[in-house]
C-alpha cells in the first residue's frame, strides 16, 4: 500500500477540518472536501485558499448520510485516504437531541465506511475525543484507560471507534488511525481561520475570546471548589495547528498500519480554568472579567492525556503552548470580531 496523495476530508469547512485542509494543501496533497455547512460556511474554504495560495480542490456540499451522493463522490475520484471530521459535537446538544447525534455521528460513519468499502478505499483517520474516557481521571489517561462515555455525544464517538475496531478485526485490508483529541483550541496564525461557534459558546476558549472583544460581559468559571491546585477544573488544551499537523503525520503512517491504532492528542499537561484566563489576559493585554459560578453538570475535575504513545510511535509531539493558543485565538477574534460573516451562513439545522 502506498502513501496517500488524494485525501477526502469530511467536515472540511469546520474548525479542525479547515485547518487540516491548509496543512495538507501546504504539503502538496490533493483534496476532496465534503461538508453540508450545518456548522460552518463556504466562506471558510475561500479563506483556506487565501492562506494556502491554491485551490482547495473539489468541494461537495452534501450530508454524509446521503448514501447515494457520497457514493457518487467516490465514483468520480480516486481517493487514497479519508479524514473523517464531520460530526455533531456539542455535549449539551447531544443530551437534548440524542437521536440526531447517533444518526449523524454513527449513521454518518457507517455510510462513509460503506462507500469506502464499495470503492476499495481502506485508509482512514478518525476524529475521536477524550470524552470517551468519561470520568476516568484524575491522572494522565493513556489509551488503555477503559472507555466510560457519560453523554450521547461521547457514546457516539465511542460507538464509532468500536465499529472501526470491528471492521479492522475482520477486514485485514483496513488501516485506521483513531485520534482522541483532548481540548483543541487556538487558530491559524494568519488570523483568517479559527473557531466561530454559533450562538453562545459552550466551550471555554471561544467564550473567553468573546468576553475579551466585548461581545459578552464576563466569563462564568464553572466551579471553584474542585480538588485541584486552584479549585478550578483542569484540562489538556492542544493547539489546533498541532492537532492538524498530527493528522498530516498520520497520513505518512497509514500505509504502514495494519488494522486500527488509537492515539491521544494532547500536550500531556493540565491547565486550570484560572490558568487559561491568566494566559488569555496576557495575550489580549488586559484582565478578562470573570466570576465564579456553580459547577457545570457532567464536568470532571481533571482530564489530562498521557500523550506519550504517539511520540513513541511517530516521533511526533505538539510544540505550541497555552500562550501560543491564547495569542492565536485572540488574533482571530480581534480580526474577526463577529466571527465569519453571518450573512454567508446557510444554517440547515439546529446544533
Ligand atoms: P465543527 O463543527 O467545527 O466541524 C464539523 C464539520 O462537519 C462542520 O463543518 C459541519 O458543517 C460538518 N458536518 C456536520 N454534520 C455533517 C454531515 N452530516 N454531513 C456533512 N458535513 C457535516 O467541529 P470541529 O471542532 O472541527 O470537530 C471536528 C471533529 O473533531 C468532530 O468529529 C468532533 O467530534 C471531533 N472532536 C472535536 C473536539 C473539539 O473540541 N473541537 C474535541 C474532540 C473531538
Ligand atoms: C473546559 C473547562 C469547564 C466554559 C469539551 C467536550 C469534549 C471535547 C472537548 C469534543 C471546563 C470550564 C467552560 C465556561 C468554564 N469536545 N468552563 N466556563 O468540557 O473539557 O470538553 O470539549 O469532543 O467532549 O466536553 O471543554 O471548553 O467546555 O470546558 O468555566 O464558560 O472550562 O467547566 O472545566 P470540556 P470546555
Amino acid at each position: 500500500m502506498s502513501a496517500p496523495t488524494t485525501v477526502l476530508i469530511t467536515g472540511g469547512a469546520g474548525f479542525i477540518g479547515s485547518h487540516a485542509c491548509v496543512e495538507l494543501l501546504d504539503h502538496g496533497y490533493e483534496l476532496i472536501v465534503v461538508d453540508d455547512y450545518s456548522n460552518s460556511t463556504p466562506q471558510v474554504l475561500a479563506r483556506v485558499e487565501r492562506i494556502a495560495g491554491r485551490f482547495v480542490g473539489v468541494v461537495y456540499e452534501l450530508d454524509i448520510r446521503d448514501r447515494r451522493a457520497l457514493s457518487a463522490v467516490f465514483d468520480r475520484h480516486t481517493v487514497d485516504a479519508v479524514m473523517h471530521f464531520a460530526s455533531l459535537k456539542s455535549v449539551s446538544g447531544s443530551t437534548s437531541m440524542p437521536i440526531e447525534y447517533y444518526d449523524t455521528n454513527v449513521g454518518g460513519m457507517t455510510t462513509l465506511l460503506q462507500a469506502m468499502q464499495d470503492h476499495g478505499v481502506h485508509q482512514l483517520v478518525y476524529s475521536s475525543s477524550c470524552s470517551v474516557y468519561g470520568e476516568a481521571g484524575p491522572g494522565p489517561l493513556d489509551e488503555s484507560t477503559p472507555a466510560r462515555p457519560t453523554n450521547p455525544y461521547a457514546a457516539s464517538k465511542w460507538a464509532c471507534e468500536q465499529i472501526l475496531a470491528d471492521v479492522c478485526r475482520r477486514r485485514p485490508e483496513y488501516s485506521v488511525l483513531c485520534l482522541r483529541y483532548f481540548n483543541p483550541v487556538g487558530a491559524h496564525p494568519s488570523g483568517l481561520l479559527g473557531e466561530d461557534p454559533r450562538g453562545t459558546p459552550g466551550n471555554l476558549m471561544p467564550y473567553l475570546a468573546q468576553v475579551a472583544i466585548g461581545r459578552r460581559e464576563r466569563l462564568s468559571v464553572y466551579g471553584g471548589d474542585y480538588p485541584t491546585r486552584d479549585g478550578t477544573a483542569i484540562r489538556d488544551y492542544i493547539h489546533v495547528m498541532d492537532t492538524v499537523e498530527a493528522h498530516r503525520v498520520a497520513l505518512d503512517h497509514l500505509a504502514g498500519t495494519r488494522g486500527m491504532r488509537v492515539y491521544n492528542l494532547g500536550l500531556g499537561q493540565g491547565s486550570s480554568v484560572l490558568d487559561v484566563i491568566g494566559a488569555f489576559s496576557r495575550a489580549c493585554g488586559r484582565p478578562v472579567p470573570y466570576e465564579f459560578a456553580p459547577r457545570r453538570p457532567g464536568d470532571v475535575a481533571e482530564l489530562v492525556a498521557d500523550a506519550s504513545a504517539v511520540r513513541r510511535a511517530w516521533g511526533w509531539r505538539p510544540l505550541r503552548d497555552l500562550a501560543d493558543m491564547c495569542r492565536d485565538t485572540w488574533r482571530f477574534q480581534r480580526l474577526n470580531p463577529d466571527g465569519y460573516a453571518d450573512s454567508a451562513r446557510r444554517p440547515t439545522r439546529k446544533q
